[in-house]
């Protein structure tokens, strides 16, 4: 009799082991292994043994004739934007995201936009009457789209080889499974063949794969390794479910760059695309109060302004609170650690609070300098002026550190009306002497940055 053999699989990673264990060797997730079975023992045969290379199956490069790339325009142009320029044809977009960030709401809103092509939607979280109240709601008036409520990958497949669709959605790819494989829907096992399946049939029927995948609570897509290197692109859509901002981050993109970012608005009408970030960004600001700094960072390839907002306050309890929201919480403690030690305050017996107005996350060093002066600003209740934006990054030693695109960030500040410009005075020699409307000054150390602004 043939004997199945089994592996233990982490959910997360990937990896593989004969013996469970509690936590996994690879990735140190807890009880992320789970059995699967690999194998039930049947041979598979080759035929006589004899393996039979057919003629052309290779080829020599100049002997292969280059197609152009052809690409659909979502009309959508945040979306295209992170695409590199629209769906190319026949590749496999993987969008990963936060149950309830909006995953589906984007492909809904892609099917109301690209109505000359013919789109299947699988959906195996939503029924066919659930998706069609959504379109109806949001006024949508979809011809060529068809939904298929199922989850079984053979059917999936014998759909799209009838129908011949030229786009299909997998929403998700969690709820999908291969008959075939005797893990549970969802496991890595599951999600690698289906993905790989999907992969198959985009190239050999070239339509173009959308595959919605959730995100594990640490901020991975389930599974997430063995699939995005499997897909041609790779999408995340981020933000926080109480904000209504979103931005979808490209992390991979075979046909483009992956320094691009689309930024939507949640509204009740679905999504839309926030084309003017820095405006928007800054539409709330609260003038002449102290703690509120305004800062350029670049997202994607796009200079964005963003306020940073400080609150000191004196502490009740032994240990001072440090909270941060949008910004690093390591870089914040180095910050306050360079303030005491430079600016010469005790911040020890503050709590110390940090926001990105907006929601959003900022993950570079160029607005250390805004956190900084914001958090003196709340600390001695002094507002500094509106007019000004502030940009470095702070070194250990209080020295104000060259920052990257700062012809983009001034332009972009400029632009809004900002009339004074604080930066790292080593990048002034970058400027080359060009001319902006705001006035540019150029600061080398932390304290000389306070001198300037209060
Ligand atoms: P959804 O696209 O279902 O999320 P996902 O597929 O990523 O799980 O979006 C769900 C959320 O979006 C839900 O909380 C309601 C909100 N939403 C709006 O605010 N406005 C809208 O027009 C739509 C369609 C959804
Ligand atoms: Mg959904």
């Amino acid at each position: 009799m043939s004997k199945v053999k089994t592996k233990y699989v982490c959910q997360n990673c990937g990896y593989s082991t004969l013996r469970w264990s509690g936590k996994c060797p690879e990735c140190d997730t807890w009880s992320s292994l789970v059995e699967e079975i690999v194998s039930t023992g049947k041979k598979k045969s080759s035929g006589n043994g004899m393996l039979r290379v057919n003629e052309g199956s290779y080829k020599l490069i100049s002997e292969i004739s280059s197609v152009n790339e052809s690409r659909t325009q979502t009309h959508i142009s945040e979306l295209d934007r992170v695409l590199g320029g629209g769906i190319v044809g026949g590749s496999v977009i993987l969008i990963g995201g936060d149950p309830g960030i909006g995953k589906s709401t984007l492909m809904l809103q892609l099917a109301e936009q690209i109505k000359d092509k013919k789109i299947l939607y699988i959906s195996g979280e939503e029924s066919a009457s659930q998706i069609k109240l959504r379109a109806d709601r949001l006024n949508y008036h979809l011809g060529n789209f068809y939904i298929l409520s199922e989850t079984n990958m053979e059917i999936i497949e014998a759909v799209i080889e009838k129908e011949s669709p030229d786009i299909v959605v997998v929403d998700s790819i969690q709820t999908v499974y291969r008959p075939e494989i005797e893990s549970a829907p969802g496991t890595v096992s599951q999600l690698r063949e289906s993905a790989a399946l999907l992969m198959f049939i985009a190239k050999k029927k070239n339509v173009s794969v959308f595959i919605v995948g959730h995100i594990t609570k640490d901020g991975m897509i389930a599974g997430p390794k063995v699939l995005e290197h499997m897909v041609d692109v790779v999408l995340q859509f981020e933000g926080e479910r109480t904000h209504s901002y979103r931005i979808l981050r490209g992390i991979k993109n075979r046909f483009g760059s992956t320094n691009e970012i689309g930024i939507f608005e949640m509204t009740d009408m679905g999504l839309k695309e926030v084309l003017n970030p820095s405006e928007v960004f800054l539409s709330q600001r609260n003038y002449g109060a102290s703690g509120c700094v305004i800062s350029a960072s670049i997202e994607g390839t796009r200079p964005i302004l963003i306020e940073v907002q400080a609150l000191v306050t004196s502490s009740n309890f032994g240990i001072p609170q440090r909270t941060s929201m949008g910004f690093d919480y390591k870089k914040l403690s180095i910050i306050i650690a360079v303030i005491e030690k430079k600016l010469g305050i005790v911040l020890s017996k503050s709590d110390i609070f940090i926001n990105i107005a907006g929601g959003i996350k900022i993950d570079e060093p160029a607005i250390d300098l805004a956190v900084a002066m914001s958090i003196y600003s709340s600390f001695r209740d002094i507002p500094l002026d509106s007019e000004t934006v502030i940009l470095g990054e702070i070194g250990l030693s209080g020295e104000i550190r060259t920052i990257s695109y700062i012809d983009r960030r001034i332009t972009e500040a400029a632009k809004l009306g900002f009339k004074r410009i604080i930066v790292p005075k080593g990048n002034l020699k970058n400027l080359n002497n060009k001319k902006y409307k705001s006035e540019v000054t150029g600061v080398e150390k932390i304290r000389e940055a306070v001198e300037k602004l209060i």
